[in-house]
């Protein structure tokens, strides 16, 4: 587990690492994702347990509990998972590394969503957390990885400080940046109330490009399916071009 990430998560009052924070927009997507998945899960066949990685709050778990799936999330940060058997229940939730998941149960489908995958920086890690994924699940089970699309993030040239208003008069300022070299988006973001700092946090993702994703999955033993493109409002089956800010791979275990 990795100590010095926890120890950050909790500091940060502002960032997606707040559970209050992050529920609130989790809760808004998770029943059209989870609506979109089912027509995946329909498109390319798969049963009724689902493994959520770097679940958040709990908000997808719950929409599959609802939907009579066997749903179970794990997510690093304890304060997400705390708050999620808080709010859904003891029993589906526990607190993990995305490399190095061991559970008693396989699944039929594991699902990423949403800057979790993007967490593996190193050739390494990326490889540790696609065995993973391929030892929790059963045989043709689905991985559906969910992640930023670096190519429209540079023709679209998202490099710039942009100032956005976040509530009660307190200031955001996104600022992001590219790490050539190591294939790094650095994001830095800064809080201000009456142009005093109140807190400022930096997120190192890495930038997963289409073809090398692809290739991840093969060398991990899956078999390659299919990407689709989402916008920030969502994914659809006839959205099969990369050409928005998000992308989704589609995989199975022989
Ligand atoms: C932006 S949130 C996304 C939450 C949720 N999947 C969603 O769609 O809203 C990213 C989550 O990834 C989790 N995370 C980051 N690194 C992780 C790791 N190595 N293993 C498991 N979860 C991780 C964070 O704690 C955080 O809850």
């Amino acid at each position: 587990m990795d100590n010095k990430r926890i120890k950050n998560f909790s500091k940060t009052k502002y960032s997606i690492d707040n559970p209050v924070m992050w529920h609130a927009e989790e809760q808004k997507r998770a029943k059209s994702e989870v609506y979109f998945l089912e027509r995946l899960f329909k498109k390319y066949g798969s049963g009724k347990s689902v493994l959520d990685v770097g679940c958040g709050t709990g908000s997808h778990v719950n929409a599959f509990l609802k939907k009579n799936y066997a749903a179970f999330g794990v997510d690093i940060n304890p304060e997400m998972i705390a708050f999620a058997k808080k709010k859904f229940g003891n029993q589906h939730f526990a607190v993990g590394d995305m490399k190095q998941i061991q559970l008693k149960n396989r699944f039929d489908a594991i699902i990423c969503f949403r800057s979790v995958f993007v967490n593996n920086i190193t050739h390494q890690e990326i490889m540790q957390t696609l065995n993973c994924f391929f030892q929790s699940l059963n045989k043709k089970g689905l991985v559906i990885i969910e992640l930023f699309n670096p190519i429209v993030l540079i023709q679209k040239k998202k490099f710039n400080a942009k100032d956005v208003e976040v509530a009660n008069g307190i200031k955001e300022i996104r600022e992001e940046a590219v790490d050539e070299r190591n294939q790094l988006l650095i994001g830095r973001r800064s809080y201000y109330k009456n142009n005093k700092l109140l807190e400022k946090w930096t997120i190192t993702s890495r930038m997963f490009f289409p073809q090398e994703l692809k290739f991840y999955l093969e060398s991990a033993g899956f078999v390659f399916l299919g990407f689709y493109g989402g916008s920030w409002e969502g994914f659809s089956m006839k959205h099969t071009q990369l050409d928005d800010f998000r992308m989704l791979v589609v995989a199975r275990k022989p």
